[in-house]
């Protein structure tokens, strides 16, 4: 068994380049900008830029969190966590600016985001994506101990099925 605070510091260490890189909480004056970085969410989900209208004000108004990546003055990525009932997380965004890929950002956004469940006693964090898309996101959250638990099929479109991936602080991992 390993740990996941030992498995986020031996197996997946954020690359050196991330420190361009910094991290903040959402503030409401970022809304504009995440609704132009997260436009393919009209793409790929009915109605997907009014729901995260929707769900910046729930972070706004302290029922979700989102968490931005700021690389030279600019938002490049962001994370939407909703919480699920005590010590449940759904990822309900992750999204990285194309550009801005493959500098260790996607990485360093899920280990903060994974120190801070296991601060706070969460006991599971989940997301789906379509499975159209999911490469670099299974490549990057597999290492941290997420998992394949299910197959949401025509969840959305007729012609693609959502991955579910979970996470649990628990979860053993092969050495
Ligand atoms: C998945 C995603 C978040 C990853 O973001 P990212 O910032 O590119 O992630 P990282 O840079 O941390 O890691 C990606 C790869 O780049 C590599 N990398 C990181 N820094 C690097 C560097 N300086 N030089 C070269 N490679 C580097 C990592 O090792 C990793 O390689 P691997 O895939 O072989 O393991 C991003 O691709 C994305 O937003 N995809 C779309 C996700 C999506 O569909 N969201 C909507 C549904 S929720």
């Amino acid at each position: 068994m390993t740990s996941t605070m030992g498995l986020l510091t031996r197996e997946r260490q954020t690359p050196p380049h991330s420190e361009a890189a910094l991290l903040r909480p959402y503030i409401p004056s970022d809304k504009r900008t995440l609704l132009r970085l997260l436009h393919m969410l009209d793409i790929r989900y009915p109605c997907g830029l009014s729901w995260l209208d929707r769900r910046l004000d729930d972070v706004r108004d302290g029922r979700a969190r989102c968490t931005v990546a700021i690389s030279a003055g600019v938002i490049v990525a962001a994370m939407i966590e909703t919480p699920k009932g005590q010590g449940h997380v759904k990822l309900s965004t992750v999204w990285v600016d194309p550009l801005f890929r493959r500098r260790g950002i996607g990485t360093r956004l899920f280990e903060t985001a994974i120190r801070r469940w296991c601060r706070e006693a969460v006991e599971s964090a989940w997301f789906t994506v379509g499975l159209r898309y999911c490469d670099d996101l299974v490549r990057v959250v597999r290492p941290f101990g997420f998992e394949l638990v299910g197959l949401a099929a025509y969840r959305y479109w007729e012609d693609d099925c959502e991955l579910v991936l979970s996470w649990s602080p628990e979860r053993s991992y092969a050495e």
